[in-house]
C-alpha cells in the first residue's frame, strides 16, 4: 500500500528495522486473542517483519517523527467488499487517541480507496479498552457470542472460553 499521513502517524507496510519495536510489544501480549503471536526474541520478530512486509493485510503504525513502530492494524478481506479489522498498539502509547487516529485513516483508506460495503471487528467482552475504541469509530455493537472461542487453558488444561462481541460499519454509515 502506499503510505498514509495522518496528523501524528504514518501508516505503512511492515519493513526491515521494525522488529526491535514489534518486539517491544509481542514479547508479551497484552490480549488473549494475540497470544499465539507472541515473539520469543529478535529473530522471531524479525521473521515476522519480514512475512508481514509482503502482505497489505499488516498495516504498520508509526511516529511520524522518528519512524517508529507503535502498534499495527491488520485489514482481511472477505470477497467481495467486506474487512476484518483489529489493532494491537503498545502500552506506552495507549490512552492518547493515536489508536483512533490510525482507525480512522484506515477506516477512510477502505472505505475510499478499497471500495469496501462493511467493516467488522470482533473484540472479546472484557476488552474495555478497544470496545471504546470500536465506539469512537461509530461502529455498531452487532452481537455477544457466549462462550465463542478460546485462546489458553486454566491451570487444569481446561480451555477457557471467552465472550466474543462483533461490532460493524457500512460505508454509508461512515460517510454519513
Ligand atoms: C485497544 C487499543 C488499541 C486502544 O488504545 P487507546 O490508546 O485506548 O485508544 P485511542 O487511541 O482511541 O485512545 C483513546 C484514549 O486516549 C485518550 N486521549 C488522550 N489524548 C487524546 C487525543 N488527543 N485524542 C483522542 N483521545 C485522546 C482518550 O480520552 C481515551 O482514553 P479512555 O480510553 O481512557 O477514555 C489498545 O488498548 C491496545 O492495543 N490494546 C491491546 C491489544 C488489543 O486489545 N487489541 C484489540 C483486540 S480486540
Amino acid at each position: 500500500m502506499d503510505p498514509i499521513q495522518t496528523d501524528r502517524l504514518i501508516l505503512r507496510n511492515f519493513k526491515q528495522g521494525d522488529a526491535a519495536d514489534l518486539l517491544a510489544y509481542l514479547h508479551q501480549p497484552r490480549v488473549s486473542c494475540f497470544l499465539s503471536l507472541k515473539l520469543e526474541d529478535l529473530g522471531a520478530a524479525e521473521a515476522e517483519v519480514k512475512t508481514r512486509s509482503t502482505s497489505d493485510e499488516h498495516i504498520a503504525v508509526c511516529l511520524r517523527t522518528p519512524d517508529k513502530l507503535i502498534g499495527d492494524m491488520f485489514c482481511m478481506a472477505e470477497p467481495p467488499d467486506t474487512y476484518s479489522v483489529g489493532w494491537n498498539f503498545n502500552a506506552d502509547f495507549q490512552g492518547a487517541g493515536l489508536a483512533s487516529e490510525a482507525a480512522r485513516a484506515l477506516f477512510e483508506y477502505l472505505f475510499t480507496v478499497k471500495e469496501a460495503r462493511r467493516l467488522y471487528a470482533f473484540v472479546e467482552e472484557d476488552n474495555l479498552p478497544s470496545r471504546r475504541l470500536c465506539e469512537r469509530l461509530g461502529m455498531r455493537k452487532e452481537g455477544l457470542f457466549k462462550e465463542f472461542i478460546s485462546f489458553r487453558t486454566d491451570d487444569e488444561g481446561v480451555p477457557v472460553f471467552e465472550n466474543t462481541m462483533q461490532y460493524a460499519l457500512l460505508r454509508k454509515e461512515w460517510v454519513a
